[in-house]
């Protein structure tokens, strides 16, 4: 059973977790979201600097609170790919640091590939294959996880994530970053059906449209246009409304893509990861239709959706127990399609 010492620090959040294969011995996560709300959105280079002065005492409560010494590690384990160069950076050499004084191998791990693995955290039992819909502030995909390090993109967005999409909407609104929260807040007290919004769709060359893949830009002019146009028939903004209906809009069109994925590729199984993962409408949506197409649906909890180094650790003890090894020399990359996991060992 590998245990492995993780840490995550991608973008926003300075992270360690101790992970034996599929159980979580600890998960510090410190947020950086009130250092960088003042700036409306993320900082790279505060986020880097926040994550030099974090990361040590979060290693050392990580391994107080599993209640472990080094003697019980087997492996290191960092994100390397895709993120905030200068974040990690941070993490990498923090990794490699630890691997190296305390002599156990090495692992870079893709941020995406942890998404994944949370999963496994609140469902130990769960094997692949399974359908992946992975929802953050960086990315809208749908994945077809079929093993350890193979996997196959079958659903994209061809422009904003979904979590961008409802901070760059929550920001014309004026509810502060992060956006997400805030519009399912006020969402719960609108009227879903008050405005209608184009769901983006992507045409194909043979006609018709794209089953799986999202657009979300132009759903954000949309609101941006209708906000425009009530500003000037109105002297109240109706907030909720929007939101409400700009949530609708966003849930459906992910479900339905989801859905029809799930069955095209028959699979029975989705579990959502990523930080929209929390939205109440989406849950509604994806476990109505779940329900409707027998389908087992996992929303793993907002801790392990979010941006944390237990994923990571958990998808390391994988690998490392299929024997996978990174080399010293590996480095960071702000992009990397999860279909080359295993360029990484
Ligand atoms: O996975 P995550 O913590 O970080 C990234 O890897 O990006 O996701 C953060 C994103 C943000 O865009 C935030 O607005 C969104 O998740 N989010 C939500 C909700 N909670 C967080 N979006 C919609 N509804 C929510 N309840
Ligand atoms: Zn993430």
């Amino acid at each position: 059973m590998a245990c492995v010492l993780a840490i995550e620090t991608s973008c926003d959040e300075t992270a360690v977790a101790v992970v034996k294969n599929r159980h979580c011995c600890s998960n510090v996560v410190a947020s950086q979201i009130p250092v960088h709300q003042r700036y409306g959105g993320v900082v790279p280079e505060v986020a880097s600097r926040t994550h030099v002065e974090t990361i040590n005492q979060a290693i050392a409560q990580a391994l107080v609170e599993a209640q472990l010494d080094w003697e019980a590690i087997d492996g290191v384990a960092a994100t390397c790919a895709p993120g905030l160069v200068g974040s990690l950076m941070v993490g990498l050499t923090a990794a490699k640091t630890l691997a190296m004084v305390h002599q156990k191998p090495f692992l870079g791990i893709h941020h995406l590939e942890g998404h994944i693995y949370a999963t496994y955290l609140s469902e130990p039992e769960l094997e692949p294959p399974f359908l992946c819909l992975l929802v953050s502030g960086g990315h809208t995909s749908l994945i077809y996880v079929k093993n350890c390090g193979d996997y196959e993109i079958l659903g994209t967005t061809r422009d904003d994530a979904a979590g961008e999409a409802f901070d760059k909407v929550a920001r014309l609104l004026h509810l502060g970053y992060p956006g997400g929260p805030a519009i399912d807040r006020l969402a719960r007290e609108g009227n879903p059906k008050a405005f209608p919004l184009p769901e983006g769709k992507i045409s194909l060359p043979s006609g018709g449209y794209h089953p799986y893949d999202s657009s979300f830009s132009g759903l954000k002019t949309a609101v941006l246009r209708l906000v425009q146009k009530l500003k000037q028939e109105t002297s109240e903004l109706p907030v909720k409304d929007i939101a409400a209906s700009f949530q609708e809009t966003v849930t459906r069109s992910l479900t339905k893509r989801a859905v029809t994925c799930a069955l095209d590729y028959g699979l029975n199984t989705i579990a959502v990861g990523g930080g929209v993962a929390a939205n109440s409408g989406l849950r509604k949506h994806l476990q109505t239709a779940g329900a409707n197409h027998n389908l087992r649906i996992i929303f793993p909890p907002l801790k392990l959706c979010t941006d944390n180094a237990a994923m990571i650790g958990c998808a390391a003890a994988d690998h490392l127990n299929q024997g996978h090894r990174s080399s010293m020399s590996l480095g960071v990359q702000s992009r990397l399609p999860i279909t080359k996991v295993m360029e990484l060992y």
